[in-house]
């Protein structure tokens, strides 16, 4: 709870002792029996009891909570500004229209192109034509499942200004290099961290390499904020940009805000529309959870890479027949999921599902595989350059299962177990 209000304190403390036994025993129901689902909660009794402080204070929307959130996020990752939002997706939406709106100093303009791995996001992907620009599709690298940094460059004409990357299932890209192409082309670089919490590279913190970071906080993610979402940026100029637009583009949440008012004396400044913009606002409740969660990140990443380093010692000897995702020298992986590509039909792939499903493994495609087979691109300006073999593979040959926090040895010991019998 956060020390400002003290209303949880004024109910009974037994009141209290109630609502926590009651989650308590609904956490618990969920682990009874050895299944690996994509997820199980990673909230208790601390983001509950901060979430109903905020209920019973009725202040709901966007407010202290979420600017405490956004201040501890940036801290965390050494960002300068932190601005949340509803979703990942909405971030996204955001960071593609801070690079493409006309108060940029140098903006993305239609017709433009932005390049983003096929192996991606659908809402990676669909931003970018939001602004008018045109994605353009490349292949990611057969071992790390990241963007190709050969293809990413023989991708580049004269009418790239951006590159959307993407730390697939939380593997860091090799950002040096990424950066490095960036700035020789003058190409503004987006990180879409939505599966990479806490992923390093080089001992810094991916989605402060870029110009823009984004993150989701979506149920299965690292950490959680039931739905939410979050923008970071060095600059001053994006992050007024983001704020403008998370809120109906007024100038309320900006900095500037009475310099502007002042240059329009014949409007309300508290109606007074400075940017084109949405809303995407978080409420109070996302911010409870935020701050909490947080606290969490750090061993939960530790979870997850203890796990993805287990079954990679267990699964060894399957070497042969099932291709692992590689973790980036200097990188950090966060292992958002544990994927896996098997070295056979596509057949082989399908049966191996089934077996695991059977056996309670949850299991999901690797994003949504290559996006350039995906129905909706029939209607989207899009470029592909060179080939998508690895996309292909990754959608036709890949599947992940859930990695968290809460599996048991018991579960980690089941999913090597079936694997090594069902290759056998
Ligand atoms: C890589 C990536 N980008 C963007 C998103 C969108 O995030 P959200 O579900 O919060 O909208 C996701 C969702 O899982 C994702 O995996």
């Amino acid at each position: 709870m956060t020390k400002e209000s003290n209303l949880i304190d004024k109910l009974r403390d037994e009141t209290i002792a109630d609502l926590i036994a009651v989650l308590e025993e609904s956490l618990r129901s969920k682990e009874t029996d050895v299944s690996l689902p994509l997820i199980r909660p990673s909230f208790g009794p601390d983001e509950v009891l901060e979430s109903i402080d905020s209920l019973l204070s009725t202040y709901l929307t966007m407010g202290k909570k979420v600017k405490r959130f956004e201040s501890e996020f940036a801290g965390y990752l050494g960002a300068k500004h932190a601005i949340m939002v509803n979703s990942g997706s909405s971030a996204n939406l955001l960071a593609m229209h801070i690079i493409g709106n006309h108060l940029a100093e140098d903006r993305v303009a239609p017709g433009d192109e932005v390049i983003v791995p096929a192996a991606s996001w659908s809402t990676s992907v669909f931003p970018i034509v939001d602004i008018g620009a045109v994605p353009v599709l490349v292949d990611s690298d057969p071992h790390t499942f990241n963007l190709d940094l050969a293809c990413l460059e023989s991708a580049i004409t004269g009418k790239t200004r951006a590159i959307m990357a993407l730390h697939l299932l939380g593997n860091p890209c090799k950002l040096d290099a990424l950066r490095e192409i960036a700035d020789e082309h003058g190409l503004y670089l987006i990180e879409d961290c939505c599966e990479a919490h806490g992923a390093e590279y080089k001992g810094r913190k991916v989605g402060v390499w870029g110009d823009i970071g984004t993150f989701s906080f979506f149920f299965s993610h690292h950490i959680s904020t039931i739905e939410g979402g979050m923008v970071v940026t060095n600059s001053g100029e994006f992050a007024e940009l983001a704020r403008c637009m998370r809120a109906h583009g007024w100038i309320r949440d900006m900095e500037k805000r009475k310099s502007i008012a002042e240059q329009y004396p014949g409007l309300d400044s508290r109606f007074l529309f400075y940017s084109r913009g949405f809303n995407l606002r978080p409420t109070e409740i996302q911010g409870a959870f935020g701050i909490h969660q947080l606290k969490k990140l750090d061993s939960f990443v530790e979870a997850r890479r203890e796990n993805a380093e287990y079954w990679l010692r267990e699964l060894a000897p399957l070497k042969e027949r099932i291709i692992f995702q590689d973790e980036q020298e200097y990188g950090k992986h966060v292992w958002f999921g544990f994927p896996i590509v098997v070295n056979g039909t596509r057949q082989t792939r399908d049966d191996l599902v089934t077996e695991l499903e059977k056996k309670r493994i949850a299991t999901r495609p690797i994003l949504a595989g290559n996006m350039a087979n995906q129905p909706a691109m029939r209607f989207l300006p899009h470029r592909v350059s060179g080939n998508l073999t690895t996309a292909d593979r990754l959608q036709q040959s890949g599947f992940f299962i859930g990695n968290h926090q809460a599996i048991t040895h018991r579960e980690r010991d089941h999913f090597a177990a079936c694997l090594s019998t069902f290759f056998a």
